[in-house]
């Protein structure tokens, strides 16, 4: 196998914990193109020449952007998957791993969802734009992968959390987000404000977690269909919020804000795939895992600051 590994989306969240793992890839940003126009992934991908993909790029909100822009969210995702997808495909490239999301999944009422009911009922109104693209994108992996006899897989990581997400309060995941509100409120004085009731339940995994498997997943992928990866069967956001501000030691009210959006009440996926899939792995334990983001966000506070949202990092455009 020659050429290196590629990985688009390098510097998100997930991006940054691979370039931890393995730094001797190629990672792209947005500031080396716009991967929504097909002619210049094609055009970057002649020229790094990958061996393989992990596609990591995608447009991605919090509860408030998704409900708010959900055409945008759509159009910003379909576009991106199917250029960088379609580029790959011309340059025959044989193994490439992207992302799902659990956006794509329907939920049931009386159980939970499983990786067989991907493409069944539709998704949850609210996150729909991105949902829909996200089953373009298991579609278009499936089909080529059959059609040309690639190695193509996708991944459906539950909420990731870890060093370098956002720490925007308002448009950030809900880790995020809840870690610079405590943050403040600690720091500052101000109220730790919940968005919703605290009754919501959700799984969270760490975006290392999800990097490893990665990792495996594409050097050692037999099957095109997405698995599930979920540390645990989730908890409430009310569980969440004082995990968080236990580990931060902060000692003050937290107050719940029913008038906010806090999504679907229960959204609970369960894999019926990664144990056959990656027998030997162990996920990092919330607790653990929100210790080392909550570490990382409190040494680069004020960067974070600086910058808004999240320091900024970019390594192809500046070898170039
Ligand atoms: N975060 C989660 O909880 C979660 C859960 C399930 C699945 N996923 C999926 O996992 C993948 C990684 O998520 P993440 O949280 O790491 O995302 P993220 O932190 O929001 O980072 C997104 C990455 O995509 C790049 N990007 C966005 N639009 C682009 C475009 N038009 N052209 C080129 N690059 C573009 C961004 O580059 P810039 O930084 O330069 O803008 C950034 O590197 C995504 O596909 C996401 O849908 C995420």
């Amino acid at each position: 196998m020659t050429g290196p590994l590629l990985v688009t989306g390098g510097s998100g969240l997930l991006g940054s914990a691979v370039r931890e793992l393995h730094p001797q890839a190629v990672f792209l940003t947005s500031a080396d193109g716009d991967l929504r126009q097909f002619d210049i992934a094609k055009t970057l991908l002649e020229e790094i020449r990958p061996s393989r993909i992990l596609h990591l790029a995608g447009s991605v909100g919090g509860v408030k952007a998704n409900a708010g822009q959900n055409s945008r969210f759509f159009e910003d995702n379909a576009l991106l998957n199917l250029s960088v997808l379609s580029a790959a495909r011309a340059l025959r490239i044989p193994r490439l791993v992207s992302m799902l999301s659990s956006c794509a999944f329907p939920l049931f009422a009386d159980r939970t969802t499983t990786e067989e009911d991907l493409q069944t009922a539709l998704p949850y109104d609210g996150n729909i734009g991105y949902g829909y693209a996200k089953r373009m994108l298991d579609f278009q992996t499936r089909l080529v992968a059959k059609d040309e006899g690639f190695a193509w897989t996708t991944l459906t990581p539950v909420t990731m959390y870890g060093p370098h997400d956002s720490f925007d309060s308002e448009e950030g995941h809900v880790v995020g987000s809840l870690i610079r509100r405590c943050w403040s409120a600690k720091t500052t004085g101000t109220p730790y404000v919940v968005w919703g009731s605290g009754q919501a339940v959700r799984q969270f995994v760490f975006a290392r977690d999800v990097a490893h498997v990665a990792l495996d997943a594409i050097e050692d992928n037999r099957e095109s269909t997405t698995t599930v990866v979920a540390a645990d069967s989730g908890i409430t956001i009310r569980s969440l919020a004082e995990t968080i501000a236990d580990v931060m030691e902060y000692r003050g009210p937290i107050i719940f804000d029913p008038r906010q959006p806090e999504g679907v009440l229960i959204k609970r996926l369960q894999s019926t795939r990664f144990v056959s899939r990656f027998p030997a792995f162990r996920f990092t334990s919330l607790r653990n895992g929100l210790a080392e983001t909550i570490r990382w966000f409190v040494e680069h506070a004020s960067s974070v600051e600086a910058a808004g949202d999240r320091p900024s990092q970019n390594v192809f455009a500046e070898r170039r």
